[in-house]
């Protein structure tokens, strides 16, 4: 009796009660390619990039015209209609009071202090947005510009300011952009003095966590997807969409937590946590209504206001 042939495993087709499908029959046994060792010698060392420069990689200076042009060249953003607003209500700074801008960026909100006759500091580790900063007070006139000044530094090494030296100091959505926030609120406590205040603005770390949560609809209702937030990660982020896919900032995503322990640590004493949502209002359409709701559900931004104890 002749012996049946078999079909090679790929053309096997099922025969029983399961129709034949079109990915049917045993997959293709895969031949890995071999394990390919780099010689040692080849291998990056540990710790071949110096610290200066990994702190150097969260710089703003690529996206430094952007970011500038979009705090100065564009009226109602963020910025200026919800967070300035309530930095000067919570520090409530008179003339002459002495206020560390650290993480400065383009100076938009060392500006805002200057020209209500505090003294500001700003420091920040774009040499771009320092330039930028400087120009911005420049062009406030002389008695504006001469209550500022700037450094470019990292914020974590500000040796260069006294020890109990300001009488406030802002970290405006800037933390979760450092790598070393630990060491840079510790560096903000060093330099206040015994009563002054801390500020720190973030984007709400429960609610905006970057690539891990987004909008919703389920046809009727709008909701807040937030699929991971207790464990930290590194995001990187297309600064300015549909523009320069290249141009790209970091940000490190940590929880509510962290951040109170980084106060702890400082021996900071928390005294205000905000919540602050936006003013904006979505033009007739069929989900206006839900986004308005929402806008007042979740906010955008947290505010913390600590204290180092007297
Ligand atoms: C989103 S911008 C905010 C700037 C400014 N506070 C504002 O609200 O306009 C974040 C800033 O953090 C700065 N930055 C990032 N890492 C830093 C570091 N290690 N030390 C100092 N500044 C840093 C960036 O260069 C950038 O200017």
């Amino acid at each position: 009796m002749p012996l049946k042939r078999r079909l090679p495993t790929s053309r096997r087709v099922s025969s029983g009660h399961r129709p034949a499908m079109p990915w049917a029959g045993a997959p293709r046994r895969r031949v890995l390619p071999k394990r390919i060792v780099l010689p040692k010698k080849i291998l990056p060392p540990k710790q071949a990039v110096p610290a200066h420069q990994r702190a150097a990689a969260t710089s703003w200076g690529p996206v430094a015209d952007w970011y500038r042009d979009l705090l100065y060249g564009q009226d109602e953003t963020f910025q200026q209609t919800v967070i300035q607003p309530n930095l000067r209500r919570i520090l409530g700074l008179r003339p002459g009071a002495k206020l560390l801008d650290l993480a400065c960026g383009p100076g938009f909100f060392s500006r805002s202090f200057a020209r209500l006759g505090v003294d500001v500091t700003g420091v920040d580790i774009a040499p771009e947005l320092v330039a930028a900063a400087e120009e911005a007070l420049r062009r406030e006139g002389t008695d504006v510009a001469e209550r500022a000044r700037f450094h470019v530094a990292e914020a974590d090494r500000i040796s260069f300011l006294p020890e109990s030296s300001v009488d406030a100091a802002i970290i405006v959505l800037a933390l979760q952009n450092i790598q070393r926030a630990k060491e840079t609120v510790a560096a903000a406590a060093r330099v206040l003095k015994p009563g002054g205040r801390l500020v720190v603005v973030l984007n709400h770390p429960c609610f905006r966590v970057p690539k891990g949560s987004s909008w919703g609809w389920d046809g009727t209702n709008m909701f807040r997807r937030v699929d991971r937030y207790l464990s930290e990660w590194t995001a990187r982020l297309q600064a300015h969409p549909g523009s320069d896919p290249l141009a790209v900032t970091v940000s490190f995503h940590r929880p509510l937590q962290y951040y109170f322990m980084c106060l702890a640590k400082a021996g900071l004493l928390v005294a205000g946590l905000e919540e602050w949502i936006s003013d904006r209002q979505s033009g007739p359409g069929t989900r206006a209504a839900e986004e308005n709701r929402t806008r007042k559900e979740f906010p955008l931004f947290l505010c913390l206001t600590a204290v180092k104890p007297a």
